[in-house]
């Protein structure tokens, strides 16, 4: 199968918020259209901040494990938070680029050289996680992988921030 595509919809504090996810073998020449949850700022902050308490929530597990020394659950802690990261934060990002941002590009032209600059916000992203993935191989849990669990939440937050700016209002 090259593509799998599964969508959701859950309440949020500020109404129906639709998630799609789509696996990262999905081909290039299809790019479907965005789903409304993405189109609107409510529901696109909703993700964002739903995205961002999870991870938060996540990391601070993972560095309670640590603190009590349990380098087992620890590192299945820290399994899970990349999962995370993958299929949450970077499966939205890719939606984006599959539809959204293009639909943006082409309605306002002007705007163009700011979704450039997204798109490198999550190219960002993209390389702290390869970036963790490798590092756990040679050192594990050290101190290099949890300050880049660290960033990817704080190049997460000015991005969905900027997104939400420079898009929407
Ligand atoms: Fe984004
Ligand atoms: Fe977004």
């Amino acid at each position: 199968m090259d593509r799998l595509t599964v969508q959701f919809q859950y309440m949020s504090q500020s109404g129906i918020v639709e998630v799609e996810f789509r696996s990262e073998r999905m081909n290039k020449m299809e790019k479907p259209k965005s789903g409304p949850a993405l189109k609107q700022l409510h529901s696109h902050r909703a993700i964002h901040e739903g995205g961002l308490a999870g991870a938060e929530q996540k990391t601070s597990d993972l560095i309670a494990l640590l603190r009590e020394g349990d380098l087992e659950s620890a590192n299945m802690a820290a399994d899970d938070l990349v999962d995370y990261w993958k299929t949450r934060v970077i499966a939205h990002a890719d939606a984006e680029e599959a539809g959204f941002y293009e639909e943006i590009a082409t309605a306002k032209p002007e705007l163009k050289d700011v979704v450039i600059q997204l798109i490198r916000d999550h190219d960002l992203m993209r390389i702290i996680v390869k970036d963790i993935e490798e590092l756990r191989e040679k050192e594990q849990l050290s101190p290099n992988v949890i300050h880049r669990f660290y960033s990817l939440m704080i190049v997460n937050d000015i991005h969905s921030r900027d997104e939400e700016r420079l898009l929407f209002e």
